[in-house]
């Protein structure tokens, strides 16, 4: 592939083959020198529309770990401020011959129109409410790394599904490997198509997290809600908030992960995000992992490669 648009796509030999040279890429980051030179000489370019703490880093270490230059376009004080379309804009970053471009912007599709537009490498960071591939594959190399594999285990997924890129993602690539999904949530905070997504439903915390092995929480994303599906704070986290009585169902090693940012004492308890059986800061280092992994990957399919 030239391009990293989703998890849709892959074959699941293709997912291993990324989360094993992710595994090397963790070596790699844990050493003294970090440096490998896979990318030297390439450009690679940061381009997001939307906010990012977590992503927009771990791509622009992952890049220099490799050796690209990586140039990050800060949106907030770029020409789209003053009206330049994404086309335009993209058009614009082409004419200066990278050769990685890493995107988030929030309209589902937008990351693939662009990718039809350029000469380089498209990786979607992330597109509206539609896929954030990069984030299913740190996670399962996560989860494949404290649990031995992905195939047979049981992961509920738990919060605001109707508007998660992550949660699409993650249906996606654990499906494809063998595992079984639950949600959990409230009705309104599922999608029109939870049906055909191939996972199992639940409404309700205690009977979705039993005898589960991984329990993955997702923030409310208040800023993709219009007022009817706002719920209070307090009754959130009473029903569907994570604290050790609800998590006290799952299996006795079962494993918390939530792919940040965490709103804390909404979607979880702060015990369980700081507690022993937390993977959330891992999750963290495994992201730069896999970048630098999607990243090598790509860089086989480079002009003179
Ligand atoms: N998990 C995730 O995508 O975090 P950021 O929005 O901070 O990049």
């Amino acid at each position: 592939h030239r391009h990293l648009l989703g998890i849709e796509g892959l074959q699941p030999s293709e997912i291993l083959t990324l989360l094993d040279l992710a595994d090397q890429a963790v070596e790699v980051s844990r050493q003294v020198e970090k440096k490998k030179a896979v990318l030297r000489g390439r450009t690679q370019i940061n381009l997001f529309f939307e906010a990012s703490t977590r992503t927009q880093s771990s791509f622009e270490l992952a890049g220099k770990r490799l050796g690209a230059d990586v140039m990050n376009m800060s949106v907030a004080s770029s020409s789209v401020k003053k009206g330049e379309t994404l086309i335009d804009t993209a058009a614009t970053l082409n004419a200066m011959h990278p050769d990685l471009l890493v995107v988030r912007h929030h309209a589902a599709g937008a990351v693939k129109l662009l990718a039809d537009k350029v000469g380089c490498s498209v990786v979607n960071a992330g597109d509206g409410a539609h896929e954030h591939p990069t984030q299913a594959l740190l996670d399962a190399l996560t989860m494949r790394r404290h649990k031995g594999q992905i195939a047979g285990l049981t992961v509920a997924i738990c919060g605001d599904i109707r508007h998660s890129r992550v949660a699409r993602s993650n249906f996606l690539l654990l499906n494809a490997l063998g595992a079984r999904v639950r949600v959990v949530a409230p009705r309104t905070l599922l999608p029109a198509s939870v049906d055909r997504l191939g996972v199992d439903v639940y409404t309700d915390m205690r009977t979705g997290l039993k005898d589960v092995d991984i329990v993955m929480m997702l923030r409310l994303q208040r800023e993709r809600m219009s007022g009817a599906f706002v719920p209070s704070v307090r009754e959130y986290f009473r029903y569907w908030g994570l604290d050790a009585e609800k998590l006290s169902y799952a299996k006795d090693d079962a494993l918390v992960m939530h792919p940040g940012p965490m709103n804390r004492g909404v979607e979880i308890d702060p015990e369980i995000a700081d507690g022993p059986r937390s993977l959330i800061r891992e999750q963290v280092e495994m992201g730069v992992a896999v970048r630098m992994a999607v990243l090598e990957a790509l860089a086989a399919h480079l002009p003179n490669n």
